[in-house]
């Protein structure tokens, strides 16, 4: 038996969790899979009421899950930074998440906004290093909120934390079996400390994997390929803050938002699965969102506990939705949250 943690969290994530929970219920019926699913009441509105974010009780009790399902974190009536800092973040850092895998891939049916490109030329995978660099909350103010004020802010890469992230990369693009490549995207040219780690980890690791074709690209380049070319790429390994914002722009040459999933991985521990597009305000409780980047984080969660075969039944019923749908876009789908939902569940 699988336990699986819920976290709906804030804005729209309740009702596109509500959408994936649908379809892994259809999905552990149809497969003989055992859920038991615990949901815990962690976001904004949690915190304006009271005043709590992410207690280390809960850290400790959400260590005894198989995974965690997560919604969206974010709320417009909070500062910017504490529920990132203290929730999202800091369930990938304190779980040892050290990996954000997030899939670029094309369905048939799905509009993108790169001109003749058809889904067999976007089909890739980020692979984001989760627990390091910009995002560490390293540094400090100094002589703050005069006119003399410094901000540090410190980009941290470690030996450790960049080979393991490596090492995971060129065993994906090995196990993926589609291009066998795998692309550094850094700024060696520039971050030539953090970045010359990098690129000296990656020349060693890659000795390891023959079987790998490896290749490299600044981050400003490879904004430019993934428009230009996208089926260059295959994996793509990178750092957590060029992994944030290069996906971002995956997500959107694959569709958008209502499409894109992602999962902060830890291979020995507890793993979290979440659509990648936020909160999204202003389509709350309109049952207009798209439910099917839940979906997917579904689908990328049965993976990761090795049910490949649930997992490929729900991507195959997805994409036949996809194919019923007038579009991707939120209030444009043809369809409702709750009936895109239904129908994937039905397909299984
Ligand atoms: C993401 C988000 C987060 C990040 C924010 C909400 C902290 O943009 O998951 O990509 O920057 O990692
Ligand atoms: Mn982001």
């Amino acid at each position: 038996m699988y336990k699986i943690a819920i976290i709906p969290g804030d804005g729209t994530g309740p009702e596109v969790v509500r959408e994936g929970l649908k379809v892994l219920k259809a999905a552990a019926s149809k497969f003989k899979i055992d859920f038991e699913f615990t949901d815990f009441p962690f976001g904004g509105e949690h915190y304006m009421k009271t005043g709590e974010t992410l207690p280390d009780s809960a850290l400790q009790e959400l260590r005894k899950f198989n995974a965690i399902f997560l919604g969206a974190i974010g709320h417009p009536d909070v500062k910017p930074g504490i529920l990132e800092t203290q929730i999202l973040l800091k369930l990938r850092f304190s779980l040892d998440q050290y990996i954000n895998l997030r899939p670029v891939k094309l369905y048939p049916n799905v509009e993108t906004p790169l001109a003749n490109k058809k889904p067999e030329d976007i089909d890739f995978v980020v692979v984001r290093e989760n627990t390091e660099d910009l995002y560490i909350g390293s540094g400090g103010f100094l002589r703050k909120d005069t006119p003399q004020e410094v901000a540090v802010q410190e980009m941290i890469a470690t030996r450790f934390g960049v080979e393991r992230c490596v090492r995971y990369a060129f065993e994906y693009a090995r196990k993926r079996n589609k291009g066998k490549k795998l692309t550094l995207c850094a700024k060696t040219n520039v971050l030539i400390y953090a970045h010359d780690l990098w690129w000296r980890t990656f020349q060693e690791v890659a000795k390891e994997y023959p079987d790998v074709k490896t290749d490299y690209a600044h981050v400003d380049a490879t904004t430019m390929w993934m428009v230009k070319n996208p089926e260059w790429f295959d994996v793509i390994v990178t750092t957590n803050m060029f992994g944030d914002i290069i996906t971002d722009l995956g997500a959107m040459i694959q569709g958008g938002m209502g499409i894109a999933a992602g999962g902060n991985i830890n291979p020995q521990g507890v793993s979290m699965f979440e659509p990648i597009g936020g909160s999204a305000p202003k389509y709350t409780n309109q049952n207009v969102i798209n439910p099917l980047a839940a979906v997917f984080a579904g689908q990328m969660m049965l993976e990761t506990l090795g049910e490949a075969k649930a997992a490929a039944a729900i991507e195959k019923s997805a994409i036949g939705v996809i194919g019923r749908m007038k579009s991707q876009a939120a209030g444009k789908m043809g369809f409702s949250t709750s009936q895109i939902g239904d129908m994937v569940a039905e397909g299984l």
